[in-house]
């Protein structure tokens, strides 16, 4: 049997310069073809929000409804990493996160547990690590504030949020984050953070340098109502769900996806 990833291996998967794939799923038999496939890291995003419930934004998302869907999704991971969602004001102050983390790694079986933020989050995600949970964290564009950021727009662009951004990640590592997703940044400041942080980067419209990419599952096989610029649809050229999900698979190791027209200048 293959050997467990942990958050141990992705960070070693950084040192050896060897890129971590990743992809969401919310049900048993996605999350078992897509371990079968070899994905490092598992993701039961608050995307379901959007791509299991059909509403406009993850801002509905409940601490169950994450459960609900890593209890199917767990159980199949057999090599994966288990990463689950933090769903939008589930995390307001550390307490308050460090009881919902304990019921997505208790109840939903989660290994490690995302949450979205930067400087605001710093005193949560020590409290967290501190006892023992780890923690992704998830800058660049937060789609949990989408209505505060007025849309989903690549973040990053101007100098100012540029230099907020690498401080903000510099410090969330500080706190103790064993990983952090970016999200809709310029490839040259997901290059900075990268090359500016021990722990790795997991981008997703963040082009090639990071240390990994993630993509929401229903993008990368073409049936999101919206599919964003960033992804790929991986089930065209004949393939089937295994072979599109080992084609995403190769082509991250490889570096050969993102493409350019994938990415943001
Ligand atoms: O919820 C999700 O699927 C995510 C990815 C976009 C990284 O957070």
């Amino acid at each position: 049997m293959a050997k467990r990833v942990t958050v141990k291996t992705i960070r070693e998967m950084k040192l050896a310069g060897d890129k971590i794939t990743s992809l969401t799923a919310y049900d048993s038999s996605f999350a078992r073809v897509i371990d079968e496939q070899g994905i490092d890291v598992i993701l039961i995003g608050d995307s379901l929000g959007m791509v299991m419930q059909g509403h406009d934004s993850t801002v509905p998302v409940t601490v169950d409804d994450i459960i609900y869907h890593s209890k199917s999704v767990a159980p199949q991971c057999k090599r994966a990493l288990v990463m689950a969602d933090l769903p939008f004001m589930s995390y307001t102050n550390p307490d308050q996160a460090i009881t919902n983390a304990a019921r997505l790694m208790q109840e939903g079986q989660a290994q490690i547990v995302k949450l979205e933020g930067g400087e605001a989050q710093l005193d949560t995600v020590r409290h967290m690590t501190r006892h023992g949970v780890p923690v992704c964290a998830h800058i660049g564009l937060t789609p949990q504030t989408v209505h505060k950021l007025g849309g989903y727009r690549v973040q990053g662009r101007e100098d100012d949020a540029a230099k907020q951004m690498l401080s903000d990640a510099l410090a969330l590592q500080d706190a103790g984050a064993d990983a952090v997703v970016v999200e809709c940044v310029p490839v040259d400041l997901a290059k900075k953070l990268t090359e500016a942080l021990e722990i790795p980067t997991i981008g997703i419209g963040a082009g090639r340098d990071c240390d990994g990419q993630v993509l929401v599952l229903q993008d990368m096989i073409g049936i999101s109502s919206l599919a964003p610029k960033f992804s790929a649809n991986y089930l065209s050229e004949g393939r089937n769900i295994p072979e599109a999900i080992a084609a995403f698979a190769k082509e991250v190791r490889e570096g050969s996806f993102p493409t350019d027209q994938q990415c943001f200048y």
